[in-house]
């Protein structure tokens, strides 16, 4: 992780003086309205508790997750009004690479457009996966998250949802039709989680006793889909999907790369001065970033794989 952390900064380096546009990395883009989880849910993903809480730094992670908050449009046009300032909270993205926050402005009266058009430009890479959550206490057919995947995945082939707050729904209530995919069926999977609710925010609940009151919770409201549902299963579940999906992107960015360096190469030749080779550097990084990537994947996996508590579930790489 150590390693791989610089390599990662150091390509996006790359592709930003090239233009981010010309190269697609693998990633996972999270997506959803205001408070739907996400924050929640990366934490539970990686195990630990590391986004901004007033606990100073955030660690570094081996993944780069772009996470993009959209408030309630109703909480948007709210504090938008007189042409305040956006809050931090209420405008963050988030990038928990090194956790980078960038906020807009009285400015940007447009605000929601350009939300959304950086959402767009994050999912619209062929090679994002998108995951989006929402929560089980609003209407499914009104999910920001899902309207934005539709537009650039109809087809739902790189679309997985989490249905989070599966316990603050009304009395008399489920959302079993909705797991099963009945109410919006969604390709990759629909993965139904219970993450801390404030108030365990507040008392410092562990992200372990969590999951262990997730697993209870499940086993006692959705017996059926316990085994399909909660935050170990998601893990799973996107560990097996990013490996795959790495290993079906790598080869084709790979060749990308060489054809890209070639190019650049051939017009800086054309240009007759004597230019510094970067090629191989250039190359040297992308070898390392797809290896220590996949290693790293692998590590990830074997770990949720080993503390698993049912046992029997295997990762297949
Ligand atoms: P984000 O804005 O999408 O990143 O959402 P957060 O992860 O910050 O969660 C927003 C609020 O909802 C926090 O107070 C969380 O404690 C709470 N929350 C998130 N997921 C759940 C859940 O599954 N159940 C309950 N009860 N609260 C949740
Ligand atoms: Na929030
Ligand atoms: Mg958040």
């Amino acid at each position: 992780m150590e390693t791989l952390i610089p390599i990662i900064n150091r390509l996006q380096e790359v592709f930003l003086t090239l233009g981010a546009e010309i190269i697609q990395l693998p990633q996972i883009v999270v997506v959803g309205s205001q408070s739907s989880g996400k924050s929640s849910v990366l934490e539970s993903l990686v195990g630990r508790d590391f986004l901004p809480r007033g606990s100073g730094i955030v660690t570094r992670r081996p993944l780069v997750l772009q996470l993009v908050n959209v408030p309630p449009l109703e909480e948007r046009r709210k504090q938008d009004n007189g042409n305040k300032c956006l809050s931090f909270k209420g405008l963050s993205y988030l990038y928990s690479i090194d956790c980078r926050h960038t906020y807009c402005g009285s400015k940007n009266s447009d605000i929601e457009t350009q939300v959304q058009e950086m959402i767009l430009s994050y999912i619209s890479n062929p090679n994002s996966l998108i995951l989006c959550v929402s929560p089980a206490n609003s209407d499914l057919a009104t999910s920001d998250a899902l309207k934005l995947a539709r537009e650039v995945d109809p087809d739902g082939r790189r679309t997985l949802l989490v249905v989070s707050k599966l316990d603050l729904m009304d009395a008399g209530t489920d959302a079993l039709e909705v797991l099963l995919g009945r109410v919006i069926p969604v390709r990759l999977g629909i993965i139904g989680v219970v993450n801390r609710s404030q108030h365990d925010l507040n008392t410092q609940k562990s992200l372990d006793d969590s999951c262990k009151d997730e697993q209870v919770f499940l086993q006692r409201h959705y017996p059926s889909l316990a085994s399909r549902c909660g935050s170990r299963y998601l893990a799973r579940t996107l560990s097996r999907l990013l490996m795959h999906h790495i290993r079906d992107c790598l080869p084709e960015l790979k060749t990308r790369v060489t054809v890209l360096t070639a190019q650049y190469q051939s017009r800086l030749n054309s240009y007759g001065q004597p230019v510094e080779d970067h090629s191989a550097t250039l190359l040297q990084i992308v070898t390392k970033f797809a290896t220590d990537y996949c290693n790293t994947i692998e590590g990830t996996a074997r770990h949720i794989q080993t503390s698993e508590l049912c046992g029997g579930a295997r990762i297949c790489y």
